[in-house]
């Protein structure tokens, strides 16, 4: 069976104490979960207190984002390695708002997979189209070609440590959801292009997660799709309740 997996993108949300607050009451209420990992991926600057604090809990920690680069003189830029070093097992890549105010190309995504892969972090990749693409009927090709380029010489070994958000843009923070029937109809897509380059057995056990104004009360059904492993949550995981009750959806 496939892992099923509910992750809060915080973005660049909380103050240092309300973060360490969110994450502690996070791990009270967390017992309840029996069905989903659950992993959270506050800024960078938490990311250390956190992995101290999760530690031995039934929570993970993933990065928001890492350099495309190793090391060097790139100002501002966090490493796979360093994001490793603090206690990540999980790094966000290639979120739309990542490719649309930081110009993230495809290529320059596959870079940070295989940084993030080297130094056993594992990605969670994004792809999704935006709202003209979805009116023009564009995003099976859209999500195609954002797969292909992210993948790029990804070995099936590799694959397996990989998992797929697709994330309609148009959805993300706007209240508008895909409907469950949107979701599936993507999901089934995307794993069967992972099923053309990596064959059935992968395409089966990768987890393909939804995100976009996914909250407690969209969950269920789109949970209940058989392609949809779960969801990148971005404003319901900034409070707990919401997140543990969307946790709790499968
Ligand atoms: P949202 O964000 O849940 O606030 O729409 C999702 C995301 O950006 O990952």
């Amino acid at each position: 069976m496939r892992t099923q997996i509910v992750a809060g993108n915080w973005k660049m949300n909380n103050t240092y104490s309300e973060g360490i607050d969110l994450i502690n009451q996070l791990i009270e209420k967390s017992d309840s979960i029996k069905d989903a990992q659950l992993i959270i991926a506050p800024p960078y600057i938490l990311t250390s207190e956190a992995a101290k604090i999760i530690k031995n809990k039934n929570i993970d920690l993933a990065g928001q984002n890492c350099s495309n680069h190793p090391d060097g003189a790139y100002t501002g830029e966090i490493s796979a390695s360093m994001l490793k070093y603090a206690g990540a097992n999980y790094v966000i890549l290639g979120h739309s708002e990542r490719r649309a105010y930081y110009h993230e190309t495809d290529q320059i995504i596959n870079e940070k997979i295989k940084l993030s892969l080297e130094n056993e972090l594992m990605p969670i990749i994004c792809c999704g189209e935006v709202l003209n693409e979805r009116e023009e009927n564009k995003q099976f090709e859209i999500v195609a070609k954002q797969i292909n380029g992210m993948l790029k010489e990804i070995s099936p070994e590799d694959i397996k440590n990989i998992i797929i958000a697709y994330e309609p843009v148009w959805a993300i923070g706007t209240g508008k959801t895909a409907t469950p029937d949107q979701a599936q109809e993507i999901h089934l897509f995307i794993r069967e292009k992972i099923k053309n380059i990596y064959g059935t057995e992968i395409a089966n056990n990768i987890s393909i997660l939804y995100g976009g104004s996914c909250k407690p009360s969209n969950a269920k059904e789109l949970f209940a799709n058989p392609d949809v492993d779960g969801g990148l949550i971005g404003g319901a995981s900034l409070k707990a309740d919401d997140f543990i009750e969307i946790a709790n959806s499968f």
